[in-house]
C-alpha cells in the first residue's frame, strides 16, 4: 500500500546505502514523512537492528501506524529535540550508529489543500508542520511588524522585492486580515514583476518559501539536530543529510566543514604544534546527488543534496552554523 511513496523517496537508493554502517546497529530517520526512507533502511537491517522515526506532524505520526514491525517505533517530535526523546527511551549519547534527515516538506504536506503550504490550492493560510501547535503563517502574517516580515522574505526567501511585499501585506492586511492561500498569492502576484526568465515560477513562490522557514523555524531545527546527532552518534556512527535548497545546504556544508577541518577556526598566527591541534570529530565526508534518471523520474529529486559524513570518536563541541 505504501509502495508509491517508496518510489518517490528522493535518493532512495543513496541514503540508506550511505547511513546504515552495522544492520545490527541503532539508527534515527528524523523526518519519516511516508517512510519512505525509514522503509528502506529496515530492509537493510538485520533482527537485532533497531529504527526511531520522528516527524513533527501527526498526520505522518499516523501513517506510520502501517509499519508493523518491531525493530520499528515512531515519536510525534520536533527532530531537534531527538536527544531528549532518545534518553526518554533509554539511549543515550554515543550510542547511536546513525542519524537520517530528509529536510523540508513533504509531497502529502504540500498536495493538501487544508494544509495550506501551496499557492496553488486555494486553502486556510497554515503552512504548519505541526498542526497541533504553534502559529499559522496567517496569524504570522497579521500581527508581525513590516521590518520583521521584510527581512524573513529577503533572508528565506532571498526576494529581490522583499520590501515592497512587506509594505504591500501592512497595508492589506489593516483592510482585511490573511486568510487563505490565495489571499497571499494574489497580493504577492501584484507586486511582484513575473520572473521574464521563469515564466513557469509563480510570483510567490520565494514568499512563501520564506513564510514556511519562518513560522516552522526549519533553519534553528537544522542547526540543533545537526548538533544532535553529533552528540549522540557513536564513533564511525554515520550522518546523512538530504537539502533542497541553498539556505538548508549551506548550512549542512558549513557544519560539515567545520567538524571535519576544526583547525582552520583556529588562529593561523597562533603557534600551536602539531599534536596540539583540534582532531575532526567528522571524517570521510560525502557529497552525493541523484542521478540523471531518479531527476528524469522525479523532478523533485533535482534540487536534492545528500551530504554524508563519519564521527570519529572525538569529544563532541557544540558548532556553530
Ligand atoms: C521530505 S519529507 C520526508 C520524506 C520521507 N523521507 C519519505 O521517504 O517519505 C520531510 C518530513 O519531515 C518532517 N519534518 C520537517 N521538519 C521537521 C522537524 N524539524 N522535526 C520533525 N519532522 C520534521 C515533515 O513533517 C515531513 O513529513
Amino acid at each position: 500500500m505504501a509502495e508509491p511513496f517508496v518510489h518517490l523517496s528522493v535518493l532512495g537508493e543513496e541514503s540508506p546505502e550511505a547511513l546504515v554502517i552495522r544492520p545490527d546497529g541503532l539508527y534515527v530517520d528524523g523526518t519519516f514523512g511516508r517512510g519512505g526512507h525509514s522503509r528502506r533502511i529496515l530492509a537493510k537491517l538485520a533482527p537485532e537492528g533497531r529504527l526511531i522515526a520522528f516527524d513533527r506532524d501527526p498526520e505522518a505520526v499516523r501513517a506510520a501506524a502501517e509499519i508493523d514491525d518491531a525493530r520499528f517505533r515512531i515519536v510525534h517530535a520536533p527532530f531537534s529535540t531527538m536527544a531528549e526523546e532518545l534518553a526518554r527511551l533509554g539511549v543515550a549519547a554515543g550510542e547511536v550508529d546513525g542519524v537520517f534527515l530528509d529536510i523540508g516538506v513533504s509531497s502529502p504536506q504540500i498536495d493538501d489543500a487544508s494544509r495550506g503550504f501551496s499557492f496553488r490550492f486555494e486553502g486556510p493560510l497554515d503552512m504548519r508542520m505541526d498542526t497541533t501547535t504553534g502559529v499559522t503563517a496567517a496569524e504570522w502574517l497579521n500581527t508581525t511588524d513590516e521590518k520583521t516580515i521584510r527581512r524573513v522574505i529577503d533572508l528565506y526567501g532571498e526576494e529581490r522585492f522583499a520590501g515592497p511585499i512587506a509594505r504591500a501585506i501592512v497595508a492589506r492586511r489593516a483592510e482585511k486580515p490573511f486568510a487563505t492561500t490565495g489571499d497571499l498569492a494574489d497580493l504577492v502576484a501584484s507586486v511582484v514583476p513575473r520572473n521574464k526568465k521563469d515564466m513557469g515560477q509563480h510570483p510567490a513562490t520565494r514568499t512563501f518559501q520564506a513564510i514556511r522557514i519562518e513560522v516552522n523555524r526549519e533553519l534553528e531545527e537544522l542547526r540543533t539536530a545537526l548538533n544532535a546527532a553529533g552528540r549522540l552518534l557513536a564513533p564511525a556512527g554515520r550522518l546523512a543529510v538530504i537539502s533542497f535548497h541553498s539556505l538548508e545546504d549551506r548550512i549542512v556544508k558549513r557544519f560539515f566543514d567545520r567538524a571535519a577541518h576544526p583547525e582552520r577556526d583556529l588562529d593561523p598566527r597562533l603557534p600551536i604544534p602539531v599534536s596540539k591541534l583540534p582532531k575532526p570529530a567528522f571524517v570521510d565526508v560525502e557529497r552525493i546527488r541523484p542521478s540523471e534518471a531518479e531527476c528524469a523520474a522525479n523532478p523533485r529529486a533535482r534540487s536534492a543534496i545528500l551530504r554524508a559524513g563519519t564521527r570519529t570518536a572525538e569529544p563532541w563541541t557544540n558548532i556553530e552554523v
